[in-house]
């Protein structure tokens, strides 16, 4: 079976994510990582990337133009993320940041010194459903940020950073998309926005996630040092992503449906780019994502491309080609070269793996709905 992709371009990933810190100052209701179920949430030490050997990681990247990402916990916690966007950007290379807002009032001016070409803002809803999913304060002090970043790159008459934010549709937040999208925020200062919907696996999915990652990797101990055994007996990150169906069985799909294509409408009149994922969005589809029935959905495939293209190093130093699964691992930047590690046994065997068949968590990971032509 063939990928159905080119595969030219493999000495190097030329989509590259990079967990900067695990650690986050927000605790957010939904979130795999920090929130009540998420597999950080009782993580007493977070682990973050030693600069010297994210630089050399970088560096032995930049010559193939990849595009980068940076991933958290939250990026800007990270005490040298201006070195490393500054890196980035004058290696030529294109640059994405995901944030929860916190720190864009106080460093607004280093973000249109430094930009990185878009950042991602998350926020959930008007201020008392964000507040709710976010934590108290958190709308407020985002909005100011996003306002002061806008005004100092108009002031500049500078296109960069490009100013986006990202939705994340949870039983909470669902019916308040095009309230918040529409007569919330003021759109006209967004160059992009994302709605996205909230990631989450089943316990069987889980398991049987399990018994294939032993099967692969059977040498291989549990990577257990990254999460917290409250959340993960099995030593597992993606133990962090179980919900249980019941959770969204009072969501209107019809109603989201409604919202997100009026809000792409609005986006296609102002000129901002609009992503949604899954992509599309019909009653049916949302429906059968959100009550586990994935191989039903419009956006369900059979294979991914991923392994082939991506690679996402987790604060730790291990690489993946998958995002936020940090589970499935081909190596660490601190003992092999990321070139090498793209190269590496593990990885073939993880390709392998994907041309015969998908992982059992793979819908309930965001890569699997986007298309990766576009970062
Ligand atoms: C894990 S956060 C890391 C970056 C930063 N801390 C932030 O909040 O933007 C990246 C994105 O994942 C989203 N997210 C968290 N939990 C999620 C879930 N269960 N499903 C889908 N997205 C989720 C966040 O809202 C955010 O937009
Ligand atoms: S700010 Fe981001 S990483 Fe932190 S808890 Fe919220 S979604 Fe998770």
């Amino acid at each position: 079976m063939t990928t159905g992709h080119d595969l030219s371009g493999m000495n190097a990933p030329r989509w590259i994510v990079i967990q900067l810190t695990e650690a986050c100052n927000l605790r957010c209701r939904m979130c795999y990582e920090w929130g009540k179920a998420g597999s950080y949430h009782h993580k007493k030490k977070t682990v973050a990337l030693d600069y010297a050997v994210l630089e050399k990681a970088i560096r032995q990247c930049l010559s193939y133009k990849p595009y980068f990402g940076f991933f958290g916990g939250e990026p800007f916690m990270y005490p040298e993320v201006f070195k490393a966007i500054k890196l980035i950007k004058e290696g030529g290379c294109g640059l994405d940041i995901p944030t929860n807002g916190l720190f864009i009032e106080k460093y607004a001016q280093d973000l249109v010194d430094v930009p990185p070409d878009r950042l991602w803002i998350s926020l959930d809803g008007p201020e008392h459903i964000n507040d709710r999913q976010r934590g108290t304060g958190v709308f407020q002090r985002v909005v100011r940020g996003i306002h002061k970043l806008h005004a100092l790159r108009q002031a500049r008459g500078a296109k960069l950073p490009g100013i986006g934010v990202t939705f994340i549709v949870t039983p909470e937040t669902h019916l308040c998309i095009e309230e918040f999208f529409l007569s919330t925020i003021d759109l006209s200062m967004l160059d992009h926005l994302s709605i996205e919907f909230m990631q989450y696996a089943t316990p069987e999915q889980v398991k049987t996630f399990r018994g294939v990652m032993e099967e692969l990797f059977p040498e291989t101990e549990n990577t257990s040092s990254c999460i917290s055994k409250e959340t993960s007996p099995n030593g597992l990150i993606a133990e962090g992503l179980i919900r249980d169906r019941a959770d969204f069985s009072g969501m209107d799909f019809k109603e989201i449906a409604r919202q997100i294509n009026r809000v792409k409408e609005e986006c296609g009149k102002m000129g901002i780019y609009f992503i949604a994922y899954p992509k599309t969005s019909e009653e049916d589809n949302i429906r059968n994502y959100f009550t586990a029935s994935w191989e039903k959905m419009a956006d369900w495939h059979k294979y991914c491309p991923f392994p082939w293209i991506y690679a996402e190093i987790a604060a730790n130093g291990d690489v993946t080609p998958c995002h936020t699964q940090y589970d499935i691992t081909a190596g660490n930047i601190y003992g092999e070269s990321i070139l090498d590690i793209w190269k590496g046994d593990r990885l073939k065997a993880i390709r392998n793996r994907v041309r015969r068949e998908l992982f059992p968590i793979c819908t309930a990971c965001a890569r699997f709905y986007a298309d990766p032509s576009k970062h």
